[in-house]
């Protein structure tokens, strides 16, 4: 595979785009601001790889921020959505698909119900207004460095995007006076929040392992007692499963784990690439939701027949099979990655959360934010645009998770492997 040449469509693309569009991109992620220079504009992707508008390949580590497990333009999928397409893109009515993933969801994760929504923002959005109804309390807990969308109170201490770009807690928002941040992977302060606030708490949000910081797994039975807390406490607990669900196991995190909740949102995988979320609960809770209750939550493209059909025709083909591969592909390529950067003598933590992984510039382990914050992000750069310009995708940002798809062949394997060496060399100029 041939190192990667001019990117002047890419750049004229971004200049027409910054014309436009605030910052030139629809996500701010995707502009490059973290690591420096141009995003690269994608025109067509196959398998494990996507090509520029300058016609250069990349392997994708990225997947689309997760939801690509099968990779590009899977045949499967791509059959799923053309023959939903052909009957029709959208009626403002219910359709048969919404019932098949629906009962797939139900099936896999063990909620009694499920709303369908477009986007994980609009599902923890919900679960939110869900939980304070059920409680008739207004405060939440969530984790510092821990992403769940760009809803007001959730936006307070986020990672992701807020985190790669280093921004205070977002103007215009409110209700953060409401959230309650905590440390991640840290019971007792938990414990000590619901003490001083007694009676006040609605819920306590977490993303089922973190992914957005960088991959921070919870401790060994810390979701367990952010229920077990919950529960004394008359409060609720929310598991994001968005990056996580229908990743790390057929089942979600939850499957993987033994972790259980009162309300799990999803996204991401079971859209297979089109926009589809939902959340999910027992249906004593999930039944307060209009019509069948009082909590309004709607969606004119809710449900959506081309996102129903992605979402279903992927979760068909995530099956055991399927995260044997993803588990084996993310074994290697980290002990590629750990293997390079300690040749390199450069200070690294590999971090795992099932076949979810990301690498920290440090010497010490990561276990909450602040231990992600101590990165250095200047050789995450450096080894970042070394890996772009052997055809390597990796998020254009040190917070990120770097995620695998079932379409990683050898040869794309070893043409990581092949850069690593480079990237880490390039890593190890850059004094922390
Ligand atoms: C854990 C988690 N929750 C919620 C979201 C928000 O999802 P969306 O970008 O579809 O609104 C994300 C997005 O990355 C996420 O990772």
């Amino acid at each position: 595979m041939a190192d990667i040449q001019s990117t002047e469509k890419s750049r004229e693309l971004f200049d027409r785009a910054a014309r436009v569009v605030p910052g030139g991109v629809n996500s701010p992620v995707r502009a490059f601001r973290s690591v420096g220079g141009d995003p690269r504009f994608m025109v067509s992707g196959e398998g494990c790889r996507m090509t520029d508008a300058d016609g250069n390949t990349y392997v994708d580590l990225v997947s689309s921020w997760g939801p690509l497990i099968l990779g590009h333009a899977h045949p499967h999928v791509i059959d799923a959505v053309t023959a939903a397409a052909v009957k029709g893109t959208s009626f403002g009515t219910p359709t048969p698909g919404e019932v098949d993933l629906a009962e797939e969801l139900v099936a896999r994760t063990g909620v009694e119900r499920v709303r369908m929504v477009n986007s994980g923002t609009e599902a923890t959005m919900t679960a939110l207004r869900l939980a304070r109804a059920a409680t008739g309390r207004t405060k939440i807990i969530k984790f510092a460095g821990c992403y769940h969308g760009h809803v007001d109170p959730l936006l307070a201490a986020a990672g992701s995007g807020v985190a790669t770009l280093a921004l205070p807690d977002s103007p215009g928002v409110v209700g953060t006076d409401e959230t309650i941040v905590a440390p991640y992977n840290d019971i007792d302060s938990v414990a000590k929040i619901f003490a001083e606030h007694d009676g006040q708490i609605a819920c306590v949000i977490t993303e089922a392992a973190a992914g957005n910081m960088g991959v921070v797994a919870p401790r060994d039975g810390f979701n367990r007692k952010l229920a077990e807390l919950c529960r004394a406490n008359g409060a609720l607990l929310i598991l994001d499963e968005v990056m996580t669900g229908f990743r790390v196991s057929k089942n979600g995190w939850a499957g993987f784990s033994g972790d259980t909740a009162d309300l799990f949102t999803y996204g991401k995988v079971m859209g297979g690439g089109l926009p589809a979320a939902a959340f999910g609960g027992r249906a004593e809770l999930m039944d307060m939701l209009a019509p069948s209750g009082p909590v309004y939550q709607a969606g004119t493209l809710s449900g959506n027949p081309l996102a129903c059909a992605a979402g279903l025709a992927t979760l068909q083909l995530c099956d055991d099979d399927l995260y044997a591969k993803l588990d084996a592909v993310s074994q290697t390529l980290g002990e590629a990655a750990v293997a390079a950067l300690t040749e390199a003598g450069v200070p690294h933590r590999l971090s795992r959360a099932g076949n979810m992984f990301s690498v920290f510039f440090t010497a010490d382990d990561v276990s909450d934010f602040a231990g992600a914050q101590a990165q250095n992000v200047a050789a995450y750069r450096a080894f970042f645009h070394e890996m772009l310009a052997k055809g390597v995708y990796l998020p254009p940002s040190a917070y990120e998770a770097w995620f695998v798809s079932g379409a990683l062949d050898d040869e794309a394997v070893a043409q990581i492997a092949d850069a690593l060496p480079y990237a880490a060399r390039a890593a190890a100029k850059v004094a922390p």
